[in-house]
């Protein structure tokens, strides 16, 4: 059967509120659903990278597939995990604002670069990390995608923040990309019991209505600490509360981006010395453990 995938890119031209976290975590989360993932990492300072085990390597990255150089192919790099795979990041990527700004299909690159990838179908959902600013690298990653989520944290200005990006999703969809949407917006470290906090949601959730996910990640130390163990914190401390909020969000996710996946599928062959991701069998795929107390 043929396979859909949805490429989702994660963005907000803010830095520091949780879009790699974010990338890291529902990516490993739906590979522990038996979901095939790409994370892309475009974003020079390669946390997305590091964050899933892999290190910086000159030439594998996106950079030399925009440039024609390599087919996209050989830049996919298997993770230790399941299902997991990444187009790592480089810090030739901090030259592709300047570089490929003058380029004619600057807003087209990322899409024509991943384009083989989408078609082949190998995969549920490519989720493409992008950099904290609203240049060519972030807009031409909208560009390629089916839909944005963006992170956001449930502070002063939250709602001048998503007006810049959502006003950039309004410019895309009206030119490049008449197909993309909103996929929703996740808040991030968030800490419930400030009174700012929750006028803060509240009036998000009052303008955007069910494009803002029901599950919040609240602040947690051990998903802080998880990047500098290369390991998203969905493996390497599952019973943490920022583990189990972001297996919650996760489930939300692919219950409002369903793939035709269908359960159970067979077990992936030539997955020696890999560790074992995947969560057990839940009968029939079910929500069951993805509540957040
Ligand atoms: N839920 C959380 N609890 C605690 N720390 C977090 C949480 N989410 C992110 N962080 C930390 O906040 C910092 C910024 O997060 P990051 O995901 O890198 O943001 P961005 O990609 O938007 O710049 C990182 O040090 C990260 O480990
Ligand atoms: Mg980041």
């Amino acid at each position: 059967m043929e396979r859909r995938t949805k490429t989702i890119a994660i963005a907000n031209q803010k830095g520091g509120v949780g879009k790699t976290t974010t990338v890291v975590n529902l990516a490993a989360a739906l590979s522990a659903r038996r979901r095939t993932v790409l994370v892309v990492d475009l974003d020079p300072q390669a946390h997305a990278t590091l964050g899933l085990g892999l290190e910086k390597q000159q030439g594998v990255s996106l950079y030399p597939v925009l440039l024609g150089e390599k087919p996209v192919e050989d830049v996919i790099q298997p993770t230790k995990w399941n299902n997991l795979n990444v187009i790592p990041s480089e810090v030739d990527l901090a030259g592709a604002e300047l570089e490929f700004g003058a380029r004619e299909d600057r807003l087209e690159m990322v899409r024509e670069a991943l384009r083989p990838v989408r078609e082949s179908g190998a995969f549920d959902y490519i989720i493409l990390d992008c950099p904290p600013s609203l240049g060519i690298v972030m807009t031409s990653s909208l560009v390629a995608s089916d839909s944005v989520l963006i992170p956001i944290q449930a502070e002063f200005l939250a709602m001048d923040g998503l007006a810049l990006i959502t006003g950039s999703i309004d410019r895309i969809r009206a030119s490049v990309n008449p197909a993309l949407e909103l996929n929703g917006i996740v808040f991030t470290m968030v800490n419930m019991v400030a009174k700012l906090t929750q006028d803060v949601m509240e009036e998000v959730r009052a303008h955007f209505g069910d494009k803002v996910y029901e599950t919040a990640i609240p602040r947690n130390v051990r998903v802080s600490e998880a990047p500098s163990m290369g390991t998203p914190v969905v493996f390497l401390d599952p019973r943490s509360k920022g583990a189990e909020s972001y297996r919650a969000f996760a489930w939300e996710f692919m219950a409002k981006n369903p793939t035709r996946f269908e359960a159970p599928r067979p077990e992936p062959a030539a997955d020696e010395g890999k560790r074992d991701n995947t969560e057990p069998p839940l009968g029939a795929d079910s929500p069951r453990d993805a509540t957040v107390a």
